[in-house]
């Protein structure tokens, strides 16, 4: 297998009578499942339980559960606008911390409040055009990531990622690991070091098997194992994907992200993020703001059927942490690399007028 034959991680198939269709990424890698979603409760608890996650991917998710939660309404306009607040409002209730959720489903609100006088049909049909837009920009924009960010991949380069930024966590090709793959393509020697990622494994299951089903070199280590391996110069670069990216710079991603930014710090290796303009929350003005997701106990102490931890003793379970924007080498976008990061060069490079809003 190669990058090329790469499963696509969500795509609606058929017409408005259609469904989606999306790899469920809790199977991976024991086996290649794909689940379908036909109603808007599935779609929820597929995004809750991260058969679908990554920021990018849960934002087409939610926009394609959009759809499918109003597409029978045949009776008028006005009744399909309230079924659609409603179902925007459940959706995003699903998961806080990725902004590309409600990033996609303010779009979608937007998409059907557009040319007046419309009947429910006719606005069905642009919500599902304007789902199937969101996934197909976003594979542009990942692949835009991948040139932008391709000279930080010089060949022979060992490269530290967290989570799974890759093909998985968007429509296709990846946010940090879309400079990697163009470097890949390109026939540049590559290895990646993916950090396992407790408590769910994103890192372990996720990114070592599209890297390894790409044909990348890559070795998973246990989070703890990263200052020793900087500390032995064997990294020369970290890059990260983001859910969510204030108007400093401050971003949030994956839990042990920003220890990782610390300690890429204190060995002198860039540290960089790379993610679509539709991670960025410019009303947000800096990482404190932040709404950080804090999941199930369950998943740090029974991790993958086992209790790892004696009854009674409590687990915490915050998904994600915020990196200060100073700890930030760059923010590889699909318009620009921006650096140094902060609240002006962000303004500056990322004009909002460029956004795909
Ligand atoms: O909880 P997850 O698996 O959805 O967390 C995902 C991450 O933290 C990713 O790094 C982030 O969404 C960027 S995806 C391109």
């Amino acid at each position: 297998m190669s990058l090329a034959d790469l499963p696509r991680t969500i795509e609606w198939i058929g017409e408005l009578d259609g469904f989606v269709r999306m790899i469920d990424q809790t199977k991976l890698p024991e086996s290649l499942e794909f689940i379908d979603c036909r109603d808007v409760s599935t779609m929820w608890h597929a995004i809750k339980r991260l058969s679908v996650r990554g920021a990018p991917a849960i934002g087409i998710a939610a926009a394609m559960g959009a759809v499918l939660a109003v597409r029978d309404e045949t009776v008028s306009a006005d009744g399909l606008l309230v079924k659609l607040e409603d179902a925007c409002r459940y959706l995003a209730s699903s998961r806080p911390t990725a902004v590309n959720l409600t990033w996609a489903l303010e779009r979608m609100k937007r998409v059907a409040h557009a040319p007046a006088r419309e009947n429910a049909k006719a606005i069905c049909i642009r919500l599902l055009n304007a789902a199937k837009q969101i996934r197909d920009e976003d594979e542009a924009a990942c692949r835009a990531i991948g040139k932008y960010g391709l000279p930080l991949i010089n060949d022979g380069a060992r490269i530290l990622t967290h989570c799974n930024a890759g093909s998985l966590a968007t429509a296709y090709y990846g946010t940090a690991l879309a400079p990697i793959y163009a470097a890949h393509e390109l026939g540049r020697r590559v290895t990646v070091f993916a950090d396992e990622t407790r408590p769910l494994l994103q890192g372990a299951r996720l990114t070592a098997w599209e890297l390894q089903s790409a044909g990348v070199d890559v070795r998973v280590l246990c989070d703890g194992a990263a200052a020793s391996l900087m500390q032995r110069r064997q990294v020369d670069l970290v890059i990260t994907g983001a859910d969510r990216i204030a108007a400093n710079g401050d971003t949030a991603n994956k839990i042990g992200t920003y220890g990782l930014a610390l300690l890429a710090k204190a060995h002198g290796i860039p540290f960089y993020v790379a993610a679509p303009s539709s991670t960025f929350d410019l009303a947000i003005p800096d990482g404190s703001a932040i709404p950080i997701e804090q999941r199930d106990p369950g998943e740090v102490g029974i991790g993958f059927g086992r209790s790892t931890v004696p009854e009674g003793v409590p687990c915490l379970n915050p998904a994600f942490d915020v990196t200060p924007g100073n700890l930030i080498a760059g923010i590889v976008t699909e318009i620009a690399v921006v650096t140094p990061v902060n609240r002006e060069t962000i303004a500056k490079q990322l004009n909002p007028l460029q956004f795909s809003r």
